[in-house]
């Protein structure tokens, strides 16, 4: 069985959280894409976790859990990450793997990332600077260096030549800056690193097929959101991966007729971080304090997320395009303190109303949410037990969620911790 988690806006969902909560089925966890610009938060007995590489699944001892091919990794950021296991006394050799055909993020594609955004001025992206965009760039310019090729000592050498060749001479010639990397430095940093891996690194896509054949349950883990994506998000501003529930077959090796669930997990609200457009963000005051209620700061810069209404446009095109059979709503909470809670049903551009997002920057920047107002339930939601137990207004929010979206609500989450969190069934 195959199940895959995939952020419905623009990430930060809480899909760490719901990963974590639907670990205890499954015997593997798998990252498909994306890198350490990931932040995924977990909440056991009010002691918080942040993983930016290592699936949210590791909390659970019995399951193993992967780094496929179309993720990108910075080892420097693993590394921290398996300290942080260690201190927790959390056991990973012998249950956590890479791929031998993921990419490997170097100190040179941080720079460029950081750079290359300063230079876009106006354009800017506001990236997490993580160097994934430079990344994937090397790896679709076939310069990029794997981690196959990353944990040989010569072949890496040999890579690391090429592929800094051409990067000093942009930094030297085109940026203007003494920054220049040198491949012995990078090998002395980088080679103690490679050691610590190679007994992780494997094919990843045979292992993952094998253990389906032999009946063990996968959940795929996506990075970002569906509006990051690189074909169907606000492009430009999106990340440099596809995010959506597609990319967990060419991330992870995986035939689409392996698939069996596809679990969508949305926000009762929106956010954003970095530039791009935003119908349903507000403003001001109100927008602050929308973020202090969420605690809505990121989990990888700490920088504070734009916050908005729920626009029902994104999630119902979010169902389209990853084909999802249920709903996750999360941060239910959050909206608990509102009178009134505003949703949007649909945009309007020049007189014209529209039911899906426009595909084109510039429309999308310029069209109007068109809004629906419903009364809040104002009621604590931590003492609910079952669906029942919800207060009217709060179900009568879901059930018109569900009804715009044309998707199923499986499961709410009304506070961070594990236990926080309730199915309908
Ligand atoms: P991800 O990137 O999709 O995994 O999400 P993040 O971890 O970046 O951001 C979600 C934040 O919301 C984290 O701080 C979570 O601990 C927190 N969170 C998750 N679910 C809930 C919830 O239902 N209520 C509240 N109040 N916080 C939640
Ligand atoms: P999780 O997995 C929210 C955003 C950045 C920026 C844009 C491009 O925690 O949901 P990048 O560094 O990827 O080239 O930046 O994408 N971004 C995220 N926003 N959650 C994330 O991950 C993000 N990963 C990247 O802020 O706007
Ligand atoms: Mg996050």
């Amino acid at each position: 069985m195959v199940t895959i988690v995939v952020g419905t806006q623009w990430g930060d969902e809480g899909k760490g959280k719901v990963i974590d909560f639907l670990a205890a089925g499954h015997q593997l966890i798998a990252r498909y894409q994306g890198g350490s610009n990931a932040g995924h938060t977990v909440v056991v007995n009010g002691k918080r976790y942040i993983f930016h590489l290592i699936p949210s699944g590791i909390l659970h001892q019995g399951v193993e859990c992967l780094l496929g091919n179309g993720v990108v990794i910075d080892p420097v950021s693993l590394e921290t990450e398996l300290q942080t296991l260690e201190k927790e006394g959390i056991p990973y050799a012998g249950r956590l793997w890479i791929s031998e055909n993921s990419h490997v993020t170097l100190p040179s594609h941080k720079a460029l990332d950081k750079m290359e955004d300063r230079f876009r001025g106006k354009g800017m992206l506001g990236t997490t600077g993580r160097g994934i965009g430079t990344t994937y760039a090397d790896k679709s310019a076939r310069i990029g260096i794997r981690m196959v090729d990353f944990i040989k000592p010569e072949v890496f050498r040999a890579k690391l030549e090429i592929n800094l060749q051409l990067k000093n001479y942009l930094f030297k010639k085109y940026y203007e800056t003494d920054d220049i990397f040198q491949v012995d430095r990078i090998i002395e940093d980088y080679a103690p690193l490679a050691e610590r891996l190679r007994p992780m690194v494997r094919d990843t896509a045979y292992y993952l097929n094998d253990a389906l054949k032999s009946g063990r349950n996968l959940l795929c883990e996506g990075a970002q959101g569906t509006f990051l994506d690189i074909d169907f998000g606000t492009y430009p501003y999106v990340t440099a991966s596809n995010s959506i529930a597609g990319g967990a077959c060419t991330g992870l090796g995986l035939g689409p007729t392996r698939i069996n669930r596809v679990i969508g997990v949305a926000k009762a609200y929106t956010t954003r971080v970095g530039e791009g457009p935003f119908p349903t963000e507000i403003a001001g005051v109100f927008g602050d304090r929308f973020r202090d209620l969420g605690a809505e700061y990121g989990a990888t810069t700490g920088r504070p997320r734009r916050c908005g209404w729920f626009d029902s446009v994104l999630v119902r095109y979010s169902g389209i395009i990853n084909g999802l059979d249920e709903l996750f709503i999360t941060k239910l909470d959050v909206l608990s303190n509102l009178p009134s809670i505003k949703l949007a049903t649909a945009y309007e551009l020049n007189g014209a109303r529209f039911d899906r997002p426009p595909l084109n920057f510039q429309d999308f920047s310029s069209i109007k949410p068109v809004y629906e107002e419903m009364e809040g339930w104002q009621t604590d939601l931590s003492g609910i037990r079952a669906w029942k137990q919800l207060p009217v207004n709060a179900r009568r929010y879901l059930d018109r969620i569900e009804e715009l979206c044309q998707v199923p609500i499986s499961t709410i989450s009304f506070g961070p911790d594990r236990a926080q969190t309730l199915s309908r069934a």
